[in-house]
């Protein structure tokens, strides 16, 4: 653990961190609680005052070091992220670009964190609004993008002035720790930046007591979302809440169907399916739905699946033996209630350690199927045959969820007309993979509060404090 600029960690209990591709040990980290989280809060409160004094600019200058020895360092930490939470090599490495552009991206976001002089409506008065930092800021991250999640939440803190106590996901915590190595080589001030590992419900209690802090971000189920919303009530914290998606993707008739089948792979099977804004159920009007369903098998046929470390590797294994079993059992509720197996709907091997799914395409499959109704979180296309483009709009709404949409059209007034009624907070129109640094990232309706990512993710970091002066 990191807190207050020094590493903690000697005479913990720890936890095993394991590859889940084969199951072998490549780490411990400290089983820490209460008592360490509140030092670490209290690191993060006393550096509070001088952080947030500096400059934008000075803020800036520690966020470009942070970003440059990132770049540095991106193969040790793909390497890193590889082996403890399993993708596919090629893709590590695209995450820790991805994760350093928010560093840079909010180092110079910090710069344009503007007030407002507002036109009085008395001579003798001034009005204006002023940006404060929020203070501590809470930053819980998952195993999924150890990096990314983490850069996305505190690359924009760190540059609005707050400080910030980071607990990364068990299952992946030693991307995060990487991170905090390059933190301190970038110089930051002792107690900017603390990292708590261990007990996530004595950590979130913690969090959740200590009045010193302010905001906590979140990235995770929306189940344990809700937790947390009930939790933050009692000291009014502040939310930011990126939660859980079943992203559908409409592929109309008019679509360009190698382009359709290009974004379907990218958006499904990146991350070996476990990425929140990952294509869930596609649905594809009849006219074109056999081309699409032959075309995309075949493409999925040729996606390589094993252990991420190996360069020739796109599907990697999924993160524990909860995770296969969830997606095992989705196809075969699916196959029991009528769908077809195109490709895949198996494990690879039994001798696995139960990892490894096979990429899987399922056609025919219907609303009734728990596939179309959760999120499953694994490298499973389930296809669906629509008549119309109203009825496809009406079942990619009926979901709680509304973080991410795919719509698949030509047509440019056929696309607005779709993406108008569509209830998520992201669509790729012709495109798979619509993330970036500098767009807002969030959803709609159960899928979250707030948007990391872009100038909003920055005001997440900040309060609108008006300040009326008087001219006598
Ligand atoms: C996520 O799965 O929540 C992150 C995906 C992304 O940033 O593209």
């Amino acid at each position: 653990m990191y807190i207050n600029g020094e590493w903690v960690g000697e005479g913990f209990e720890t936890i095993d961190v394991t590859n889940p591709a084969n199951g072998e040990l490549i780490g411990k980290v400290p089983f820490a609680g209460e008592e360490e989280t509140n030092k670490a809060i209290d690191a993060a409160h006393n550096a509070f005052k001088e952080w947030s004094g500096l400059t934008a600019y000075e803020r800036a200058d520690y966020l470009q070091k942070l970003y440059q020895l990132m770049m540095e360092h991106q193969e040790e930490l793909a390497e890193i992220m590889t082996l403890e939470m399993g993708k596919p090599i090629k893709e590590s490495r695209g995450e820790v670009q991805y994760a350093a552009s928010f560093i840079e991206w909010f180092a110079e976001e910090g710069k344009r964190v503007y007030g407002e002089t507002i036109p009085s409506h008395l001579r003798n008065k001034r009005l204006q609004v002023w940006k404060k930092a929020v203070g501590v800021v809470a930053a819980i991250t998952p195993w999924n993008f150890p990096a990314a999640m983490l850069t996305r939440k505190m690359g924009p803190a760190l540059a609005a002035g707050c400080t910030v106590v980071i607990k990364p996901s068990s299952e992946s915590p030693l991307s995060a720790i990487k991170l905090m190595e390059l933190c301190e080589k970038a110089g930051f001030p002792e107690g900017v930046v603390n990292l708590v590992t261990g007990s996530s419900s004595k950590i979130a209690k913690a969090i959740m007591e200590n009045k010193k802090v302010r905001k906590i971000t979140f990235t995770g189920s929306t189940e344990v979302g809700k937790i947390l919303i009930r939790q933050s009530a009692d000291q009014v914290k502040k939310l930011s809440l990126e939660l859980g998606g079943h992203a559908p993707m409409i592929v109309l008739d008019d679509a360009n169907v190698d382009a359709a089948v290009k974004g379907a792979v990218a958006s499904k099977f990146r991350n070996t399916g476990q990425t929140c804004i990952c294509a869930n159920r596609i649905y594809v009007q009849s006219g074109i739905y056999d081309e699409f369903v032959e075309k995309f098998a075949a493409a999925v046929k040729e996606l390589k699946v094993g252990n991420g470390i190996d360069e020739s590797v796109d599907v990697g294994p999924l993160i524990n033996k909860a995770g296969h079993e969830k997606v095992s059992n989705h196809v075969d509720d699916a196959v029991s209630k009528g769908a077809t197996v195109v490709t895949g709907g198996k494990s690879l091997s039994e001798a696995d350690h139960g990892a490894f799914y096979m990429p899987t395409v399922i056609k025919d499959v219907s609303e009734s199927m728990i596939v179309m109704q959760e999120e499953t979180f694994g490298p499973v296309a389930p296809v669906q045959k629509v008549e119309t483009e109203e009825e496809a709009i009406t079942f990619a709404n009926s979901t709680p969820y509304g973080l991410a949409a795919y719509v698949f059209t030509e047509n440019v007034a056929r696309g607005m007309r779709v993406i108008e009624q569509l209830d998520f907070g992201i669509v790729g129109w012709n495109e798979g993979a619509p993330s970036a640094a500098q767009v807002p990232f969030g959803g709609m309706k159960e899928s979250g509060v707030g948007r990391e990512g872009g100038h909003e993710g920055i005001d997440a970091f900040v309060e609108s404090q008006y300040v009326a002066i008087g001219m006598e």
